[in-house]
């Protein structure tokens, strides 16, 4: 079967390796893909935002399944756009996806259901919140409603940066905005929950936890993330138990009731404090790095559980992982989250020598005549897979040194909650 897969990151290349390792794939194409997926797959580059030009080049190439990784093609409703074409997507439909591209509808979808989420008003216009700042507790927090590339979330610990934050939103900082979220500031640990579901049955996909500031210690800016490992070491059968039965099946029953079908991976990002989840957002893909974090560890063939989420027969098979750890450090751009140069050479690539339980996922890279170049701020993803997080992070770490790239930064106490040194 040929397979096509939207997006150009790690996640999109982890996702590519796995496909590729199945018996059942022909051919991947991705659009428009990275100098990682170009070796194992033909990278086209065509926007993926134009369904019809998608749809033409995937009938052209006998392409049977789409995959997409990124929430944008999701939100603007690819899926709905081959609904009832020969070709199978594998993603929630429009309305579903409005899990991650509202945010407020997914604060009502809580409110309905009586999902625990952090409290919260919604104000629409700027001076019916500055008016309600001045009445609340700080910190809390801001977001804007809609898309934001993970930018339109402002912690806010004074009325000053709550209004400034409140004036930017309103101000089309995320595009146009007729209201806001103000929400009460949690505390605890956060943890990414995953699960795939066929709109009637769902999966365990993996837990994590991500390290999104560009900082040691969880500092400074931040960023699409620098790191990640897995399993989240808060998990435990008593607390999936909650976040299945609060969380995840009043939202998937709600989403049926909207008339959403909701095949695909959901990200269930949440803080947990005494054991108790609360939800903080939802997005309708894998996460990144988590993705890369989590497929080096899955033993079921990839191909089967996203045609059988496609045909809404997940019931009908088993999703095994390896009972393994599992950490990924970013290697970045020296300068991200802010100014920092593309073009840079990555030598050496080729000549490293891989062991079966490594993994080095492309994001931010071009191939160029026979050079790969960095072509984005989080460039590389360096994954390792063993019985102890020290091991995995010991092994990252050194595949980084080996590559020894002049322009490269990461961090080096990923997975630090986990590793006592
Ligand atoms: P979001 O885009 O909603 O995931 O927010 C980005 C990050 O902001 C989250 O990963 C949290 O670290 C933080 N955050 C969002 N909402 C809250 C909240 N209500 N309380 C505390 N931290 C939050
Ligand atoms: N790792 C955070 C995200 O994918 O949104």
């Amino acid at each position: 079967m040929n397979i096509g897969i939207i997006g150009s990151g790690g996640r999109e290349h982890a996702i590519c390796h796995m496909l590729s390792k199945s018996k059942k794939v022909s051919k991947i194409f991705c659009f428009p893909g990275n100098a990682g997926t170009n070796l194992i797959a033909e990278n086209v580059n065509l926007n993926p935002d134009n369904f019809s030009e998608l749809e033409k080049h995937c009938i052209d190439k006998e392409i049977k399944l789409i995959v997409v990784g990124p929430e944008k093609p999701l939100v603007n409703g690819i899926v709905d756009h081959f609904k009832g074409k020969s070709i199978k997507v594998f993603g929630p439909d429009k309305i579903s996806s409005k899990l991650e591209g509202s945010k407020i509808f997914t604060k009502e979808i809580c409110q309905k259901n009586n999902i625990p989420t952090s409290r919260f008003k919604i104000c629409k216009s700027l001076d019916e919140t500055i008016d309600y700042l001045k009445s609340v507790r700080y910190p809390l927090v801001i977001k804007a409603d809609g898309l934001a590339s993970g930018k339109g979330v402002y912690i806010c610990n004074d009325f000053d940066e709550a209004k400034t934050a409140s004036e930017e939103i309103f101000n089309g900082k995320f595009g146009s905005a007729h209201q806001i979220l103000v929400e009460e500031f949690l505390d605890g640990e956060e943890m990414s929950y995953f699960i795939v579901t066929d709109g009637k049955n769902y999966r365990f996909f993996g837990s994590a936890q991500d390290h999104k500031r560009v900082g040691e210690g969880d500092v400074g800016k931040n960023t699409g993330g620098m790191g990640c490992y897995s399993p989240s070491r808060l998990l435990s059968d008593e607390l999936e138990f909650k976040i299945r039965k609060k969380i995840i099946e009043p939202t998937l029953g709600a989403i049926n009731r909207a008339g959403g079908v909701y095949k695909g991976f959901l990200y269930v990002g949440l803080m947990v404090k005494n054991n108790d989840p609360f939800l903080i957002e939802f997005n309708v893909r894998m996460g990144d790095p988590e993705c890369q974090t989590i497929l080096p560890t899955l033993k079921t063939d990839l191909l089967d559980i996203l045609i059988s989420c496609c045909d809404g027969t997940l019931n009908e098979i088993k999703i095994n992982f390896f009972n393994t750890k599992s950490i990924c450090i970013v290697l970045c751009s020296k300068g991200y989250p802010e100014k920092f140069e593309n073009n840079i050479e990555i030598k050496n690539l080729e000549q490293l020598k891989l062991l079966e339980n490594q993994s080095i996922f492309h994001a931010g890279t071009l191939k160029k005549k026979n050079e790969i170049i960095s072509n984005g701020g989080r460039v590389l993803n360096f994954v390792s897979v063993s019985e102890d997080f020290l091991q995995c992070r010991e092994e990252a770490i050194d595949l980084i040194k080996r590559l020894n790239w002049k322009n490269g930064y990461f961090r080096k106490d990923i997975g630090h909650k986990v590793i006592k040194t």
